[in-house]
């Protein structure tokens, strides 16, 4: 929150889409300042970008500095901003950028730039395969940028191939993580989100509306902070960035299955699930069908899921850290301490779903966090973006 990221857009039938990175990294709390090469400038106009808030925007080497008694135009956005996004970048801004030429504004800026610097190329297929091109790719590696890949599909001019601008999701994460602490580089994390579903016959399922928004996001900032993360899910609607493992199941004991193979490997695990604690009787493989005799009713018999977070406690080993969480209707604070003890956590999450505001299918929560040292803390309503950050932080720190 409050960071600057400088944008570089270049002459691209994608240089549109740099607006929708442009708003993404406002709704995210960035200041955004932008550099349109001169052919950029002839697919959107500078002022379109200054429209929507990015300030400064230049377009030509000899631009006015914000401040001319302290900046100058080409090294401004190396001395304010915090990172350095390039998209799209043409074949041609990659091959300035990799040869070190300064002879327009972007070129300049990036040369002088001593942050984060990210590319997002977008270009025809055949130039993005061109020996040349790979070779500027491959060198933009050795330098140090972090490089999105293009994606695969139509491009503007009819071909079908590499060379699409990456998904704005993609390039958005890049920059995010960028922005980041990596404060949990090396850790392996595992993250359990989302509902289960137990058949009962072949068309019906119990199951609860959790959404996965708060294991989503905690996996999103483990991502984000460096962390190697796996996301054991149940069914949920949620699309994860690539380098984030996802593990697909439906049924609790699917997911107890998956949890006890991946624990041995994990620094941490964060179990968000809202896991059916019990599953019906299955009735048969067949739809059961109503019955005259039905006006009175059916009875289903239940039987218990294993406990995953309780298995994961029992089965911790030094060093491992477990995060569980709890959706209480009344004593939250008491019954948070009970499954602290009861399940060998080193932090436990509490919140009173019964308040609006919390739980299920609202992107806030409001928090009681309790560790083992005894530390309890109340937290305001947060975003659950908000939420997660601080639990790692409150882990990691604790
Ligand atoms: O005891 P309770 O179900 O309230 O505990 C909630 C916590 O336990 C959550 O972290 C949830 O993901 C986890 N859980 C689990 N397996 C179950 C039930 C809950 O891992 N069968």
């Amino acid at each position: 929150m409050g960071k600057r990221v400088h944008l570089g857009v270049t002459g691209s039938i994608a240089a549109y889409k740099a607006l929708d990175l442009l708003r993404l990294l406002q709704e995210a709390d960035c200041r955004v300042s932008a550099t349109l090469t001169e052919s950029c400038a002839r697919f959107v106009a500078p002022l379109t970008f200054e429209a929507l808030g990015a300030a400064p925007v230049y377009t030509s080497m000899f631009d006015e500095a914000p401040d001319a008694d302290t900046a100058f135009g080409h090294l401004e956005p190396g001395q304010e901003a915090d990172v350095m996004a390039i998209a799209p970048a043409s074949a041609n801004t990659l091959a300035r950028l990799a040869y070190g030429l300064a002879d327009d504004m972007l070129s300049c800026q990036a040369l002088a730039f001593p942050g984060p610097k990210i590319v997002a190329p977008a270009m025809n297929p055949r130039m993005w395969e061109a020996p040349a091109t790979r070779r500027n790719w491959d060198m933009l590696g050795e330098l140090g940028y972090i490089r999105v890949l293009p994606g695969t599909g139509f491009v503007a001019c009819g071909d079908t191939g590499t060379g699409r601008l990456a998904p704005m999701e993609e390039i958005l994460t890049a920059v995010l993580k960028a922005l980041s602490p990596q404060d949990l580089a090396g850790r392996k994390v595992l993250i359990t989100l989302g509902p289960t579903r137990e058949s009962w016959d072949a068309v019906r399922f119990w199951s609860n509306p959790s959404s996965g928004t708060m294991g989503a996001c905690m996996a999103m900032a483990a991502h984000l902070r460096g962390a190697e993360v796996t996301v054991v899910a149940g069914p949920t609607n949620l699309t994860f960035p690539g380098d984030i493992s996802v593990v697909s199941v439906t049924t609790a004991r699917q997911m107890f299955e998956a949890c006890a193979d991946l624990w041995p490997g994990m620094d941490a695990a964060c179990l968000t699930a809202a896991v059916a604690d019990y599953r019906p009787v299955p009735f048969g493989d067949t739809k059961f069908k109503k019955t005259s005799s039905a006006g009175a009713g059916i009875t289903v018999e239940f039987e218990p899921n294993p406990d995953i977070l309780k298995s994961l406690g029992q089965a911790k080993k030094d060093g491992q850290k477990l995060i569980g969480f709890a959706a209480e209707t009344d004593n939250v604070k008491e019954e948070a301490a009970r499954k602290l003890a009861a399940k060998n956590l080193d932090l436990i999450a509490a919140n009173d779903i019964s308040r609006p505001g919390s739980g299920f299918g609202v992107p806030t929560n409001q928090m009681t966090v309790l560790d083992e040292s005894g530390r309890m803390e109340t937290w305001p309503q947060l975003p659950k973006t908000e939420v997660a950050w601080r639990l790692w932080d409150h882990l990691l720190l604790g």
